[in-house]
């Protein structure tokens, strides 16, 4: 059972161009047993919201032209109490309809990427900036943008993740609230709004399924998660 985990592990690195990396045991575990309670809600709407209450209030969200077109909200995925948050700009035609993020082709990819460090889907949480699709894949709005990210600030606050990785250009300066471009992100340690969470931004997985030859760079990327993931 675990040489054919290690077998397909060392498949998925070879799929991303990488050579293998033993990742230390202590990078590995799932859950956040040692995070603090949930940041103190303020007075504000998605604010005050438990999980439940959350994800029904993004069902229902008309709070943007987008609930016109789309076939179901994308709320997000994974382990509540994650030590990791992946979070990827918007959900596309195969996430609106399965309703889940990263199901498509990058979603196979990050998938990969993900099992190279030692974790499955199910350890992780993946979120989007925006929980609805924009019609045939067009870039979010700014006001989009605006009215989707209390939920996703919400999900910050209860998941309380020891670490945030950015997926791509979108995602990396809507969380970080900046033009400064990907290759300038990348490899530093910023702070996910006032939570003082470390944040990475890493290359989205569309864009590596585009551009191959920077897989590696993303696998750096990965690691440089990894090491402060490690330090905490
Ligand atoms: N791209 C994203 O940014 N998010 C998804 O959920 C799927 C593709």
């Amino acid at each position: 059972m675990m040489e054919r985990a290690q077998t397909r592990r060392r498949q998925c690195l070879q799929e991303m161009g990488i050579e293998v990396w033993v990742p230390n045991e202590a990078r590995l575990p799932a859950g956040n047993a040692a995070s603090p309670e949930p940041l103190p809600a303020g007075p504000s709407d998605p604010a005050t919201l438990d999980w439940d209450a959350l994800a029904a209030t993004v069902t229902g969200c008309r709070d943007c032209a987008l609930h016109a077109t789309r076939t179901q909200t994308v709320f997000g995925t994974g382990n509540r109490q994650a030590r990791w948050l992946f979070v990827g700009e918007a959900p596309g035609a195969e996430e609106d309809r399965q309703g889940e993020p990263f199901v498509g082709r990058a979603g196979q990819l990050l998938n990969a990427m993900l099992f190279a460090i030692g974790l499955k889907r199910e350890d992780v949480f993946i979120a989007n900036v925006l929980k609805c699709r924009p019609p045939k894949n067009r870039d979010p709005m700014g006001e989009e943008v605006r009215r989707c990210e209390p939920y996703l600030h919400r999900q910050v606050e209860l998941i309380r993740p020891q670490i945030i990785v950015a997926l791509g250009r979108f995602a990396a300066q809507s969380l970080l609230k900046t033009e400064t471009a990907i290759g300038k992100l990348r490899g530093r340690r910023h702070s996910y709004a006032d939570t003082g969470i470390p944040l990475v931004v890493m290359y989205h997985p569309a864009y590596l399924l585009r551009n191959p030859s920077d897989k590696r760079k993303a696998w750096q990327d990965l690691q440089f998660a990894c090491t402060l993931l490690e330090a905490i």
